[in-house]
């Protein structure tokens, strides 16, 4: 036998044993790598006479194309082979339960918040936000508080630092100063957010949710700021007419200060907003202090304007009927799939798409 016809009988023994592509690298590199059997050959037919050379030369390039080709031919088979093996591995089992699935609800906080975004922004307003983190400065100082404030102190407001130059902010009013100071006049925004407070009882949370309103343009009224609020209630609440009345207040950044309640009754253990004869507080407002415009670099004898703030956890649970405030955050999700809303309900008095 010859050395060309023992290589072929050794390759075909092996060949067909081969199971997988790591086996069939291993015969390639036997046969056809630099040291291997088939270019063993090649070496060998350079040392032969020319005579001889000529029929060993196509001899061997026979068998390479023969070896290759079969190398060739398995690697389909075997691939052929592993895709086959998936496929009946991997089978769809059409008859299997469906798996449950759960869709997300909007938090109620997350729904008022878009639709009283929407409603100001039909007025002109845009909106504006800022950190939960603030400084003292923006906080209290800038917004004409005095030093001896009650609400400056360590029971009511959460310091982050010994110095309390840093702390969570009480109130959204610090975003007044932050748009003031970042912008020109006229200003006209609203910045909702969160809020924090040392409280917790079944109407207060120690983080809750505010509204801020901002106006400031060179002729602004308190006509404008109660035309504004009158118009925000009759839509949050969709009601025609809603009874309102201003009630003379103090806050350090506004002067003259009011807070505004709302008329509602109850019926059938439901409350009815807009009439009846009870009152209900649900803002602070009034006309923004000119030490706090001056703190803003805000000229006051050329603007001036009105600011109120308000509660949206509360707003949402008196539009809603929800009446524990704590649940709110407890993030239990079966009260959020009682009182979320569906992502892909538009609201009934959303102005962006429906009307
Ligand atoms: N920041 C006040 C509060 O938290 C509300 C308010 C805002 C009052 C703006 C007047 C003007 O109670």
């Amino acid at each position: 036998m010859s050395e060309l016809d023992k290589i072929n009988s050794i390759f075909n023994a092996k060949i067909d044993n081969v199971k997988n592509k790591e086996e069939l690298q291993n015969i390639k590199t036997e046969f056809f790598g630099k040291n291997g059997q088939i270019s063993q050959q090649f070496k060998y037919l350079g040392s032969l006479d020319s005579d001889k050379r000529k029929k060993f030369a196509s001899d061997l390039n026979k068998i390479k194309s023969d070896l290759s080709n079969q190398i060739e031919q398995k690697f389909f088979e075997i691939e052929n082979l592993e895709i086959n093996e998936k496929l009946k591995n991997e089978k769809v089992d059409v008859t299997l339960p469906v798996r449950p699935y759960q869709q997300g609800k909007i938090h109620p906080v997350s729904q008022v918040i878009d639709e009283i975004s929407s409603i100001f922004s039909e007025i002109g307003f845009s909106v504006a936000e800022g950190p939960d983190v603030e400084t003292e400065y923006n906080n209290f100082t800038a917004l004409n508080t005095p030093e001896d404030h009650p609400a400056r102190d360590m029971h009511d407001t959460f310091y982050l630092q010994k110095d309390k130059k840093l702390l969570l902010r009480t109130h959204t009013s610090p975003v007044q100063i932050r748009a003031m100071l970042n912008g020109k006049p006229p200003f006209k925004i609203i910045v909702p957010g969160r809020t924090y407070r040392c409280d917790s009882d079944q109407t207060h949370a120690p983080m809750f949710h505010q509204l801020e309103g901002l106006h400031i343009d060179k002729d602004i009224t308190m006509g404008h700021l109660k035309g504004c609020l009158y118009y925000f209630i009759k839509e949050f609440f969709e009601v025609k007419n809603v009874k309102m009345r201003f009630r003379p207040s103090h806050f350090p950044f506004t002067e003259p200060s009011a807070e505004v309640d709302i008329g509602y009754r109850i019926e059938n253990g439901k409350i009815v907003i807009g009439e009846g004869e009870k009152w209900l507080e649900i803002l602070g407002c009034g006309m923004v202090h000119p030490n706090v415009l001056k703190n803003a670099n805000v000229n006051p004898k050329k603007y001036q304007g009105f600011a109120f703030g308000m509660g949206i956890d509360r707003l949402a649970m008196l539009k809603y009927g929800i009446n524990d405030l704590r649940a709110f955050f407890e993030t239990d999700y079966r009260w959020l799939s009682h009182f979320g809303f569906d992502p892909l309900d538009v609201p009934t008095n959303y102005r962006g798409l429906s009307k």
